[in-house]
């Protein structure tokens, strides 16, 4: 078979961003291009990121990193094989700009459309930079998301944990936000949490004695807001409370780690080793790497991290899945919706609320 070779098109947040991927012969896969343009600009004043704004954003921008994609991957238009979007997962209007875009560009080109599900994106986002044999653990750790899935292999994916109420990133940008250390906050406190002292204050550990992968950290933030209560919000204070949340977080996630675990090898009935994946953008957090590095000393198993361009939302994985996709023929029709709420695993209860 011929080379393949699909643009990315993800706009499901608050970046824009077009990559073109190319798989060899070979199996090889080589990222030609991978454009992504932010807009913390936009969403800085507002401390999140405004639905509205976001759409427009996209719409406004679209065509340009599109061509800057297409021109840096040095392939010309009709050397593409197929045109992949993010279809949800995500915020409706960018959504829409994006699948709109990636219906149009397919039909001119006379080349299929493939929606893909944002979170599978993210979950097969490895394979552009290490080979992994499934299965394999995903630990999901991003803005929108936070979920433990075993990925059995392509299209087979079983959820055995989530959060029950705020998503990890999102706990780091309303603590971030409570210590008026700005947006987003997960990069803010990982760099406060350098000068901090990570035993000042102590936060509790929500759901640490259930014996499940489930976690919940709204109880983190509210405990967080007492602390901030009537205190003056010096630099070193905003530094401990940094440094003790993140101890915090890392302590959690160690605890839900080793569960997961114990769970996948019961699930796929093996023994031997784990290789665990952990993507979205909180896997950029160094400090949360090395504590969950730290599981390999104890336990048959090995982190993989992507890189940090690839952790955090991107076109190149928005692509790949759109390469596995395109070798099996599964194609999206022109009238594909996209799904604001669409689940990796299909069969996983709605745990949001759930406690
Ligand atoms: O995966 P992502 O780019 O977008 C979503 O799909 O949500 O993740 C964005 C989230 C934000 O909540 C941001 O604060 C968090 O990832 N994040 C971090 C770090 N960098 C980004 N959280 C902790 N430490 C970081 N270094
Ligand atoms: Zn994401």
């Amino acid at each position: 078979m011929k080379k393949i070779r699909v643009l990315g098109i993800e706009t499901s947040c608050d970046e824009t961003s077009v990559s073109v991927v190319e798989k060899s012969k070979n199996g090889d896969v080589k990222i030609l291009s991978n454009i992504i343009k932010s807009q913390l600009d936009v969403h800085r004043d507002f401390g999140g990121v405004v639905p509205e704004l976001a759409a427009r954003a996209h719409s406004e921008i679209i065509d340009k990193i599109a061509s800057l994609a297409i021109r840096k991957s040095k392939i010309k238009l009709n050397e593409l094989d197929a045109v992949a979007a993010t279809a949800g997962p995500g915020l409706l209007g960018g959504l829409i700009v994006g699948t709109v875009f990636a219906k149009t560009l397919a039909s001119a080109l006379n080349i299929p459309f493939i929606a893909i599900n944002h979170l599978e994106g993210h979950a097969l986002s490895v394979q552009l930079e290490n080979k992994i044999d499934f299965p394999y653990l995903l630990l999901l750790v991003s803005g929108g998301h936070t979920e433990f899935t075993i990925i059995k292999k392509f299209k087979q994916y079983k959820r055995i944990g989530t959060t029950l109420d705020d998503a990890l990133g999102e706990a780091f940008d309303k603590s971030a936000r409570l210590l008026n250390l700005g947006y987003p906050g997960g990069p803010q406190i990982e760099k406060c949490a350098k000068r901090g002292n990570p035993n000042k204050y102590s936060f509790p550990l929500p759901l640490i004695n259930e014996k499940n992968c489930h976690v919940s950290f709204s109880g983190l933030k509210s405990s967080i807001a007492q602390t901030v209560q009537n205190k003056k919000i010096t630099s070193k204070f905003k530094c401990d409370v940094s440094a003790s949340f993140q101890k915090t977080i890392g302590e959690i996630l160690k605890i839900k780690t080793v569960r997961a675990l114990d769970e996948m090898r019961s699930n796929v009935k093996s023994k031997s080793k784990v290789n665990i994946v952990v993507a979205g953008g909180v896997a950029a957090n160094n400090f949360i790497r090395s504590e969950l590095k730290n599981i390999e000393a104890n336990e048959d198993c090995k982190f993989y991290f992507p890189s940090l361009k690839l952790c955090t939302d991107n076109g190149a994985m928005i692509a790949y899945a759109g390469i596995e996709r395109f070798e099996r023929g599964l194609f999206s029709k022109l009238n594909f919706k996209p799904k604001p709420r669409w689940p990796l695993d299909n069969k996983a209860l709605f745990m949001k609320g759930k406690r």
